[in-house]
């Protein structure tokens, strides 16, 4: 007798074969070093960060109770935009729920049947699950290379264009030419959407991110997009652009109109987070002097922000150094097809700003031998 769930099985069974599985570990409170989360700046269990998440719960209650234009905006959703916007000279911001929300609620929003859509092939899921929503025509362009978006701009037969970039990549942890796109974008009549997720807290001036740096937080056709969840220590995400594009996505984003308000303790915490990076600038130094110690010991160059990736033979070789790493009671991460475009097997190491020296030398150690890049 066949079940309709045959085919979920048989998917199953072939994931296995080719060591593709993803399975869930549970990570329990003090379990092992972290190498492999995005809470770059060490925030997650800071004490003025926990105080924010309590006394925006005590506050407004344990959630936001409807959507934004409902009752769901609090005063600090409005202090948390207003402290965005400052760390990175955007002219407005806006916080969704997730990271993911954000960047659906911009493409989707931004880009139309009528929008031809230059994507980088290394772009994140939520970028692409967000040109896919948009019901955009999509052009991939090769990593990084502005001549190819150039070339696939230059053939658009539609009336507007968007270009999609990290500023940072997730996996391959490299800096994208922020500079020469935002230049690009506005020579083209392009809008450029870049996802901050992993600069944000990590560079550019106060930890503001690479447009910023590029001194174009101001540029009305750059629209930023990041994530509360990773140097912010919280959940949550953000659109950062000028007051007509905040507006627009006001009125027409559906993950913003028919979403639940972001969680109060979200938007304390991602706020406490803020401040004490304000006040600490030296947390994204030692990021950098940490990235650069782990990258040494993996034989690769120090990266851009705090994500270090590591090419390995393929998905079985990964799965296995990462589980060698955890046996050393060190978490790192991989990433094997199809999180990875290029069909290539990685490990995804952080850097975190709060790793102490014993931390280090003992990573340093377990990496080298892990990698090979020793002996
Ligand atoms: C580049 C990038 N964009 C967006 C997201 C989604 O953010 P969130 O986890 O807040 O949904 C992530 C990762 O989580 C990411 O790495």
């Amino acid at each position: 007798m066949t079940s309709p769930l045959d085919w979920i099985r048989e998917a199953a069974a072939t994931r296995e074969v080719a060591g593709l599985t993803r399975r869930l570990a549970t990570t329990k409170s003090g379990d092992g070093l972290d190498l492999a989360g995005n809470d770059y700046l060490g925030l997650r269990t800071h004490p003025a960060v926990i105080a924010g998440a309590v006394a925006a719960t005590e506050t407004y209650g344990t959630g936001a109770g409807a959507s934004r234009l409902v009752t769901g905006t609090l005063d600090v959703h409005d202090e948390l935009e207003a402290a965005l916007a400052d760390l990175t000279g955007a002219p407005s911001a806006l916080v969704l729920s997730s990271g993911y929300a954000a960047n659906l609620a911009a493409l989707t929003t931004l880009a139309d049947a009528g929008t031809l859509v230059v994507s980088d092939e290394h772009a994140h899921a939520s970028l692409i699950d967000g040109c896919r929503l948009a019901r955009a025509a999509v052009s991939v362009s090769r990593h990084n290379d502005v001549e190819h978006v150039a070339e696939l701009l230059g053939r658009r037969e539609v009336p507007r264009a968007v270009v999609v970039a990290e500023s940072i990549y997730s996996v391959l942890g490299d800096a994208a030419p922020v500079e020469d796109l935002i230049a690009l974008t506005a020579e083209a009549g392009a809008i450029l959407v870049i996802d901050e997720a992993h600069a944000l807290g990590v560079v550019g001036p106060r930890g503001g991110g690479l447009v910023a740096a590029a001194g174009q937080s101001g540029a009305e056709h750059v629209i930023v997009t990041g994530t509360l969840s990773k140097s912010f220590a919280a959940q949550g995400g953000t659109v950062m652009a000028s007051p007509v594009v905040r507006e627009h996505l006001v009125n027409t984003a559906r993950p913003f109109v028919y979403d639940t308000g972001l969680a109060p303790a979200a938007a304390g915490a991602a706020l406490a987070a803020l401040e004490v990076l304000r006040d600490h600038p030296e947390l994204t130094v030692r990021l950098h002097s940490n990235a650069a110690r782990l990258a040494a010991a993996c034989g690769v160059d120090a990266p851009a922000g705090g994500v270090m990736s590591v090419e390995m033979p393929g998905p079985f070789e990964a799965v296995e150094a990462v589980e060698r790493a955890r046996a050393h009671g060190i978490r790192i991460g991989c990433f094997r097809p199809p999180s990875t475009p290029d069909g290539t097997s990685r490990l995804r190491l952080t850097a975190h700003a709060d790793h102490t020296e014993h931390d280090l030398d003992r990573a340093c150690e377990v990496l080298a031998e892990l990698t090979g890049s020793r002996g």
